[in-house]
C-alpha cells in the first residue's frame, strides 16, 4: 500500500491479542474523537505473551494485513508483546503507512525520581525480547529497574474480571515481594494491566507512581497521522464523535461486550 491509496476517511485500525488495547484506544478517543476506529482482538489466539516469537510476528503480520485491506489508514499495535514482535516487519512491509506501537513507559517512571526503584510488569515474552532489553539499558543509570514477567495476569481482564478474589490472590502472590511501598513506581507494560490499576495500586502502595504506555502511544499516533496529513479535516476536541467498532476472532460475544464494559471505565 502506497501513500496516494490511503483515504483520510478510513477508520484508525488499533490490535491487540485481545480485549487489552482498549487502554490505548481510550488515549486515541480522548485526543481524536471525531476519527473512525476499528479494533480487532484476536482473543481467539491470547495469550500472545507466553507463545513464541514467531506465531506472534505472523498472527500479527496477517491482522494488519486484512485490516489494511478493509481501508484502514494507519495502525495502532496496542500491544507490547505484538510490537516487540512485529512492528520492525510491519514498517518494512508497510512503510507508507502510519505504524505505531507500544513499548513499556520506563522512561518516565525513572524519569519520576532520584534513582527510583521502578517495577516493570509484562507479559513473559515482552521482558526476553530484545526490544526490551535495549530499552533497559538505555535507562538503567537512571533508576534500577526490576522486570517482572505476568503469566496470567490478561486471563483475568480477557475474562472481565477486574476485581475478584482470584485476581486478588494472584497480585498478591505475584507482588508479595514489592507490596508496601518497597518500590517506587510501577509500569504496567501489557495493555491489558491498567484495567487492573486499582488492586496493583492498592498492594504495592498508594505512594508507589503507576505508568502506562497508552497515552504516549496515542499522542504518536496523532503526530504521525498529522504528519501525512491523514487527519480528519474536523480533528479538534469538540469534533462530532466518530465511530468505534469492535471485531474479535472469538466467537464469544462476551468478548465484544468486555470491550464495551472497558471502554466504558474511567482510567
Ligand atoms: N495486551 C498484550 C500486551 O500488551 C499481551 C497480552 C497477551 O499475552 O496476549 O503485551
Amino acid at each position: 500500500m502506497n501513500s496516494s491509496q490511503i483515504n483520510a476517511d478510513g477508520p484508525i485500525a488499533v490490535f491487540d491479542s485481545g480485549v487489552g488495547g482498549v487502554s490505548v484506544l481510550r488515549e486515541l478517543i480522548k485526543i481524536m474523537p471525531g476519527e473512525d476506529y476499528l479494533y480487532f482482538g484476536d482473543s481467539a489466539n491470547a495469550p500472545y505473551g507466553i507463545k513464541n516469537l514467531d506465531v506472534v510476528r505472523e498472527l500479527t503480520c496477517a491482522h494488519a494485513a486484512a485490516l489494511f485491506e478493509r481501508g484502514a489508514k494507519g495502525l495502532v499495535v496496542a500491544c507490547n508483546t505484538a510490537t516487540s514482535a512485529a512492528v520492525r516487519v510491519l514498517r518494512e512491509m508497510y512503510p507508507d503507512v502510519p505504524i505505531v506501537g507500544i513499548e513499556p513507559a520506563v522512561k518516565p517512571a525513572v524519569l519520576s525520581g532520584d534513582h527510583p526503584r521502578v517495577l516493570v510488569m509484562a507479559t513473559p515474552m515482552t521482558i526476553r525480547e530484545e526490544k526490551f532489553k535495549d530499552l533497559v539499558s538505555r535507562y538503567a543509570d537512571k533508576g534500577e529497574i526490576i522486570p517482572l514477567p505476568c503469566p496470567g495476569l490478561m486471563d483475568f481482564i480477557e475474562r472481565g474480571d477486574l476485581d475478584g478474589d482470584d485476581l486478588i490472590r494472584y497480585l498478591m502472590e505475584l507482588l508479595c515481594d514489592f507490596r508496601d511501598g518497597k518500590v517506587d513506581a510501577a509500569v504496567l507494560g501489557c495493555t491489558h494491566y491498567p484495567f487492573a490499576k486499582t488492586p496493583i495500586q492498592v498492594l504495592l502502595g498508594e505512594g508507589v507512581k503507576i505508568f502506562d504506555g497508552g497515552e504516549g502511544t496515542a499522542r504518536e499516533m496523532h503526530r504521525r497521522l498529522s504528519e501525512a496529513g491523514l487527519l480528519r479535516p474536523d480533528s479538534s476536541l469538540n469534533a462530532p464523535k466518530g465511530n468505534v467498532r469492535f471485531e474479535n476472532s472469538s466467537d464469544d460475544p462476551g468478548r465484544i461486550a468486555t470491550c464495551w464494559r472497558l471502554l466504558a471505565m474511567e482510567p
